[in-house]
């Protein structure tokens, strides 16, 4: 598989430290958001593997994804009802559904935006669960997610390489970076909460 150079990738902006402090404090609440943002993950995963059914390289990627995501759920799943909490319904993700929109219409281009989407939303998954990891007092619980961390991070790389397949680099690095931006902003835009997003 052609690989992209990362380093043409931009890095993305910081999350602000207010979001931690907001997690921290409401840790229960946060939980329940993240176990409905991996479950969501799993499906989303899935769709894409129902939706490009003729590429093998994205087909087997996406359904072991599926299933990963789906174990992440499984385990945060387990630490709510450990708590003795109920996990709340899910709620709309505003950030994943504002990035979502950006994808250009035609299939080419929607592939390619699809990817590099999925790919955004992982890497600012693994930069907020490594905050968390970073700022828990519980060691076991902050390795849970210094690992989940480690996960979404290499999920990352996965969705840009198989953008390198399928795309010239050429495409994918501008489009990246501009996608990029909009994600920061959308992220800005938003009011800091308990929820990962
Ligand atoms: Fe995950
Ligand atoms: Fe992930």
């Amino acid at each position: 598989m052609a690989k992209v150079n990362l380093r043409g990738l931009v890095d993305l902006d910081k999350t602000k430290p207010r979001w931690v402090e907001v997690v921290l404090a409401n840790f229960d609440t946060f939980l329940s958001d993240h176990a409905s943002a991996e479950k969501k993950a799993s499906g989303m995963a899935l769709s894409m593997a129902s939706h490009y059914p003729d590429r093998p390289d994205i087909l087997i990627a996406m359904t072991d994804l599926a299933i990963e995501e789906l174990a992440h759920y499984k385990q945060v799943i387990n630490l709510i009802l450990k708590r003795g909490l109920i996990p709340q319904s899910d709620c709309k993700d505003t950030y994943v559904a504002e990035l979502n929109r950006k994808a250009r219409k035609g299939r080419a281009e929607f592939l390619l935006d699809r990817l590099l989407i999925a790919a955004l939303i992982e890497r600012r998954g693994a930069e907020r669960f490594e905050l968390v990891a970073q700022h828990l007092k519980d060691a076991q619980l902050a390795d849970f997610y210094r690992n989940l961390a480690k996960s979404e991070a290499r999920h990352w790389v996965l969705f840009v390489n198989l953008a390198s397949s399928n795309y010239p680099e050429s495409e994918i690095v501008p489009r990246f970076n501009e996608l990029s931006e909009i994600e920061n902003d959308i992220l800005a835009a938003l009011p800091i909460s308990a929820r990962l997003h």
